[in-house]
């Protein structure tokens, strides 16, 4: 028997389904596609193509697509017929075929597409996109139903979204300067990136010194890296990443959205042709352990954490991450379950600080028992928060 793969190209495809991947499309909840499609004067492309993969947006992922994407859409039709060509493969290819940061070619010439399978090949997705209804025969190929347009299509390596998108050339900016550019513009990587109010908020002093200290600089840009392109289809509450610098990111995922060490993720799944990223609203700080002889601890991560008292919202705190190693002597202490988790100053034990609806049993004020370093971003640390030196 030959593989199902080969179908298309031997030409025994009549016995397979007499429609194309067109009509397989609109029969399976892409007609707004479908449509589309025909607008922009890519159906005989498409339904000629004697061998095609197309990753079909659904009609309700047609009808998410935000409007002014709808409209800058509806109005070039040079760049619809590009997003429209970056849906289909050129080949066939079932779901089971598709490999994990695999790139394949598309009808578009430019960038290929990266597919990617998470949870042990229960989600895949194409550029992030995830595939709901996978393997729906045509006569010249097979659809897959995914979950979102995929739009843009990545055109440009992660350092060089980081340096033009004018939200995130700030950190573009710190790896310029750490002489990274080149290590994160091959392969395939996951980024957490700062955005530019994340970096601005670090105080000058720190600013600096993390500016003239390559090590430091460095460590600190690393700690955001991981191997890997992980799109947010491929995240799951709890998930443990390790970084390029060695050290672990913890991500949290609930309704109220996804946190890296305490750190709210603004954006999911921004393309480059080598990887994704995340836009986040703190810089991350390593683990550092404790000079001896002192008593603080830095750097520290801030988030507010909401007290619910009878499952009513009584008042907030802010919660502290202390980015401590296990062995230091535990720094804080307090009352209810967010403050009891600073006793152990574990980065693991933290992961239940980073849940925006973490259960308190009294409204509490954190205790937070330490000197505060010149280096502490003195201006996070404000209302709902005693520090006694
Ligand atoms: C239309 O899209 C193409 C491809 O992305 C782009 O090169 C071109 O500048 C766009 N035209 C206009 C008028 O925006
Ligand atoms: C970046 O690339 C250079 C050159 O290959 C290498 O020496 C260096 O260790 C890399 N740095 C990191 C942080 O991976
Ligand atoms: C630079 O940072 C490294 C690593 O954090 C640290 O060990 C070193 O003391 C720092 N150097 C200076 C000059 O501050």
């Amino acid at each position: 028997m030959p593989a199902p793969i080969f179908l298309c190209v031997l030409g025994v495809v009549a016995a397979v389904s007499q429609a194309n991947i067109l009509d397989t499309a609109k029969a399976s909840g892409c007609a707004k596609l479908v449509s589309i499609i025909e607008d922009a004067g890519l159906t005989s492309a498409l339904a000629n193509s004697p061998c095609a993969t197309l990753f079909a947006p659904s009609d309700a992922a047609i009808a998410a697509i935000p409007a002014d994407v709808y409209s800058m859409l509806s109005s070039n039709r040079t760049l619809l017929q590009e997003v429209l060509k970056f849906h289909a493969l050129p080949s066939k290819t079932m779901a089971a075929d598709l490999q994990n940061d695999q790139l394949l070619a598309t009808f578009s010439s430019g960038t290929k597409l990266r597919t990617n399978i998470y949870n042990g090949g229960k989600v895949v997705t194409a550029q992030g996109s995830r595939v709901i209804k996978a393997d729906l025969p045509a006569s010249n190929g097979v659809v897959h139903v995914i979950d979102r347009l995929i739009y843009p299509v990545p055109a440009l390596n992660l350092p060089l979204v980081l340096t033009f998108d004018k939200d995130l050339s700030s950190l573009g900016y710190l790896l310029y300067q750490a002489n990274l550019i080149s290590n994160f513009s091959e392969q395939s990587f996951t980024v957490f990136a700062p955005n530019n109010p994340a970096i601005a908020k670090i105080p000058g002093q720190e600013y600096n010194d993390l500016l003239m200290n390559f090590t430091e600089l460095t460590s600190v840009l690393s700690l955001h890296v991981v191997r890997g392109t992980v799109f947010s289809a491929g995240l799951t509450d709890g998930q443990k990443v390790k970084s390029l610098q060695g050290g672990t990111l913890d991500i949290h995922v609930s309704t109220d959205g996804v946190t890296v060490n305490g750190a709210k993720v603004l954006q999911t799944d921004l393309s480059a042709t080598n990887g994704v990223i995340y836009v986040i609203d703190t810089l991350l700080f390593p683990p550092k352990m404790m000079t001896s002889g002192k008593t603080f601890m830095a750097p520290i991560n801030v988030f507010e954490c909401k007290v619910h008292k009878n499952k009513r919202r009584v008042d907030h705190v802010l919660a502290v991450t202390c980015l401590q190693q296990p062995a230091v002597t535990p720094l804080g202490s307090g009352m209810g379950s967010c403050p009891t988790l600073l006793r152990s100053a574990t980065l693991s034990s933290q992961l239940s600080l980073h849940d925006s609806n973490c259960q308190c049993d009294t409204p509490s004020v954190l205790v937070i028992k330490q000197q505060r370093p010149s280096s502490m971003p003195t201006a996070k640390l404000t209302k709902g928060l005693a520090i006694t030196p």
